[in-house]
C-alpha cells in the first residue's frame, strides 16, 4: 500500500472515500469534519442531529456526498470521549476505518489530520494514523492459491494538507510511521510463515536481506564455529533435528565507531515440538511462532537502519528447531554452556533458555551498555498475565524504566515480575551448576532467574512475549495471528536512547 502526503485542500480531493473523525462529547464538529460538513450543506450535522451517529469509540458511518465534494463517500469515525483520547485510540480508529473501506472493495482513501483541538503533537498523530492503517490492514495470504482475485486490497492512502509547515511535519512523520509499520509487518510475515518454510537457514537468509541495507552487517555462525565457541547448550537443543542450527549476528552501526553497543537477543526456535519431553499434539502447530523474539529483533534492526537511528546495535539470534530425532538431547543429559556453567536437563521442552544462555554469553563480547532479550519463553507467562501482556524481568532499574516507557508510548502492554534472590535457589541442580526447569511455581520468573546467570554484569532486561506474540482474536489494529509484538517497543526504545 502506498502512503502519499499531498499538498492541497482536503475538501477538493477527488477520491473514492475520505475519513474524518468526531468526538462523542464535542458539541460542535471541528477540524476536517467541520470543513466537509460545511461544503456538503450540513450533511454530517444532520446525521448526528437525527441520532444516527454519536461518535462512540470506533463507531463508523458512511455518507454519500452526491456531488457536494469530489470525494464520493465520507467515512465518519468516532473517537469516543475527549478526555479518554490517546494515540492508541487513534491507531484503532484508523485501522477500523480502513478495514471497513477495504471491506467495500475500494482501492484508496484520503484523510486530513486536522482533528480539531487535541493535545497531541502533529508528528505523533501522523505516525499513529499511518501505523493504524498499515498495521490494521495486514493480511498473510501467500499460501492461499484459490480465488486469489477475491482477496481485497487497498492500494493508496493519501494524507492531504495545505499548510506548508504542517505538510513538512506530516511528510516526515508519515515516512517514519511507514518504516516502523513495515518492520512490524516484516516480523509478522516471519512468524506467520510455517515451520517447514521458516527453518534456521531460511531465517538467516531473511536476516541477510536486512544486511543489504546501509550500515548493516551479517555474520552467521555454523555448527563448527559454534562448537569452537563451546555453545553446547544451543547445540544440545539442535541435536534432535536434521536442520542445521544457525547463530545469527546482525550488526547495525548507525552510531560512531567506538560508541557503546545495545544488544538485542531474540529466541529463534523455528519450531518447538518440546523434543523428547514432547508437547501434546493439540495446538502444537502454534509452536511455529517460537521464533517471534527473533522476528522482533530483525524487524527492529531493519527499522533502525531505515530510520538512521544514531546507535550501534547488535542483534543476536540462536536459531534451531527443537525436535525429538534419534540424536536428540534427553532429560538427564548435562550440557556445558559457552559460559562454562553446566546445565542438567530436566525437561527438553525448556529449550528456549538453553539457546538464550549461549546467546547472552556471546553478547558479552560486545561489552554492551544494555542487553534486551525477547522470547516466547514460558506458557506460565500466558497463565500469569494473559495473552495481551509482555512479562518483564531484569537486573537494572534504569533500563527497566526505559523499556517500560517505550512500551507505554507504543501501547504494547507490559508488566514487571520480580526477580528476587529466592527464585534463583529453584534453579540449582544436585549434579550440575544449574538445571533447566524449576518446577511449576513461578515458571516465568525461574526461567528469567536461569537466564540471569548468563548475562554477566551488563544491564539486562528480559521480555517474555509468549502471550502477545500470537493473537487468537482481532485487536483494533492487530489482526489475529502473528502480532509483531516487540518491534515497535524496541524501535521506540532505541529512538529514546
Ligand atoms: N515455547 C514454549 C513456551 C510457549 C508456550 C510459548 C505457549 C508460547 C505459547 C517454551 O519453550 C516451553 O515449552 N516452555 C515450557 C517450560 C517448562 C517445560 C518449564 C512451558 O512453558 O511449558
Ligand atoms: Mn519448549
Ligand atoms: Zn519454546
Amino acid at each position: 500500500m502506498k502512503i502519499c502526503v499531498k499538498k492541497g485542500s482536503f475538501s477538493e480531493f477527488d477520491c473514492e472515500a475520505v475519513v474524518v473523525c468526531h468526538f462523542e462529547d464535542s458539541k460542535r464538529l471541528s477540524g476536517a469534519a467541520a470543513l466537509l460538513d460545511k461544503k456538503c450543506g450540513g450533511i454530517i450535522r444532520e446525521m448526528i442531529g437525527l441520532g444516527d451517529f454519536e461518535g462512540k469509540l470506533f463507531q463508523i458511518s458512511v455518507i454519500y456526498t452526491r456531488g457536494f465534494i469530489p470525494a464520493r463517500r465520507i467515512f465518519v469515525v468516532g473517537l469516543g470521549k475527549k478526555k479518554d483520547f490517546d494515540l492508541e485510540k487513534l491507531r484503532g480508529a484508523f485501522s477500523k476505518a480502513s478495514r471497513r473501506i477495504r471491506e467495500l472493495n475500494l482501492k484508496g482513501f484520503a484523510t486530513s489530520l486536522d482533528l480539531g483541538k487535541i493535545n497531541q503533537p502533529l508528528d505523533k498523530i501522523t505516525e499513529s494514523v499511518v501505523e493504524g492503517v498499515l498495521l490494521g490492514l495486514y493480511q498473510f495470504t501467500p499460501y492461499k492459491t484459490v480465488e486469489r482475485e477475491k482477496i481485497k486490497e487497498l492500494k493508496e492512502f493519501v494524507i492531504a494538507e495545505d499548510n506548508d509547515d504542517s505538510f513538512k511535519i506530516i511528510k516526515s512523520a508519515a515516512k517514519t510511521g511507514e518504516i516502523i509499520s513495515g518492520a512490524v509487518n516484516f516480523a509478522r510475515d516471519l512468524v506467520s510463515t510455517p515451520g517447514n518454510e521458516m527453518t534456521p537457514a531460511i531465517l538467516s537468509d531473511r536476516a541477510g536481506e536486512i544486511a543489504r541495507k546501509k550500515n548493516v552487517k551479517l555474520k552467521v555462525l555454523d555448527v563448527p564455529e559454534m562448537e569452537k565457541l563451546g555453545m553446547n547448550a544451543l547445540l544440545g537443543v539442535a541435536k534432535g533435528s536434521d536442520e542445521p542450527p544457525k547463530f545469527i549476528v546482525l550488526e547495525y552501526n548507525g552510531g560512531k565507531k567506538g560508541d557503546k553497543v545495545v544488544a538485542l537477543v531474540g529466541k529463534g526456535i523455528t519450531f518447538d515440538s518440546g523434543g523428547i519431553s514432547i508437547k501434546p499434539s493439540a495446538d502444537m502447530d502454534r509452536m511455529k511462532t517460537d521464533m517471534a523474539g527473533s522476528a522482533a529483533v530483525l524487524g527492529a534492526i531493519k527499522a533502525a537502519s531505515d530510520l538512521k537511528i544514531p546507535l550501534n546495535v547488535v542483534g543476536l539470534i540462536p536459531a534451531t528447531e527443537n525436535l525429538p530425532g534419534g540424536g536428540a538431547y534427553k532429560p538427564g543429559d548435562i550440557l556445558k554452556s559457552m559460559s562454562g556453567q553446566t546445565i542438567e536437563i530436566k525437561n527438553t521442552d525448556a529449550e528456549g533458555r538453553l539457546v538464550l544462555a549461549d546467546a547472552l554469553t556471546y553478547a558479552g563480547r560486545f561489552k554492551p551498555e544494555a542487553i534486551v532479550d525477547l522470547a516466547t519463553l514460558t506458557g506460565a507467562c500466558v497463565i500469569a498475565l494473559g495473552d495481551n501482556t509482555i512479562g518483564m524481568m531484569g537486573t537494572d532499574d534504569k533500563l527497566k524504566k526505559r523499556v517500560k516507557d517505550a512500551a507505554e508510548a507504543t501501547g504494547e502492554r507490559l508488566w514487571e515480575l520480580p526477580l528476587w534472590e529466592e527464585y534463583h535457589e529453584l534453579m540449582k541442580s544436585d549434579v550440575a551448576d544449574l538445571k533447566n526447569t524449576g518446577g511449576r511455581a513461578a515458571g516465568t520468573i525461574t526461567a528469567a532467574a536461569f537466564l540471569s546467570k548468563f548475562v554477566g554484569d551488563y544491564p539486562w532486561v528480559h521480555l517474555d512475549i509468549a502471550g502477545p506474540a500470537w493473537l487468537t482474536k482481532d485487536k483494533p489494529y492487530i489482526p489475529k495471528g502473528a502480532s509483531g509484538v516487540g518491534v515497535r517497543l524496541l524501535v521506540q526504545f532505541m529512538r529514546n536512547l
